[in-house]
């Protein structure tokens, strides 16, 4: 799962996997920047049934600097942003594009066979 950088999207995303992995028990991968998978981190340690040894949902980083796309330092999501540096977020996620084909052959070498499928978020560049 691809979600767009911020909270209103990262959390419904979350909510999905938790819906999909337990009608398929699935492993679910849901990738984005450090900040985001570490906001993505505390809201699944926080909730009993992702965090289940069971649960096969992992979270995996995409490198990215704001720094590097004319945005402050350490602003990964548009709650950290002022309104008219949104657009420019938007288009910042293109940069996450060959981290994101790096991941997923990353896990077709490592499950010997690519994702069943990828959810991205209508808002990634
Ligand atoms: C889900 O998959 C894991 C790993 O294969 C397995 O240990 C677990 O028992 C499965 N859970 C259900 C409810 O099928
Ligand atoms: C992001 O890039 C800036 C400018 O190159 C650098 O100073 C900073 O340490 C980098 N941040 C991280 C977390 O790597």
């Amino acid at each position: 799962m691809l979600p767009f950088m911020a909270h209103g999207h990262l959390i419904p995303f979350l909510a999905l996997a938790r819906l999909i992995h337990q009608s398929t028990n699935f492993t679910i991968t849901i990738a984005t920047t450090p900040l985001n998978t570490a906001y993505l981190c505390s809201a699944v340690s926080s909730d009993p049934t992702l965090s289940s040894s069971q649960c096969r949902l992992r979270l995996a980083t995409l490198p990215f600097n704001s720094s590097d796309h004319d945005l402050p330092p350490n602003t990964e999501n548009t709650e950290s942003l002022p309104p008219n540096k949104i657009i420019t977020l938007l288009h910042s996620s293109a940069a996450l594009e060959s981290p994101s084909h790096r991941l997923v052959a990353d896990i077709a070498a490592e499950e010997g066979r690519p994702p069943i499928c990828i959810i991205s978020d209508v808002f990634n560049g």
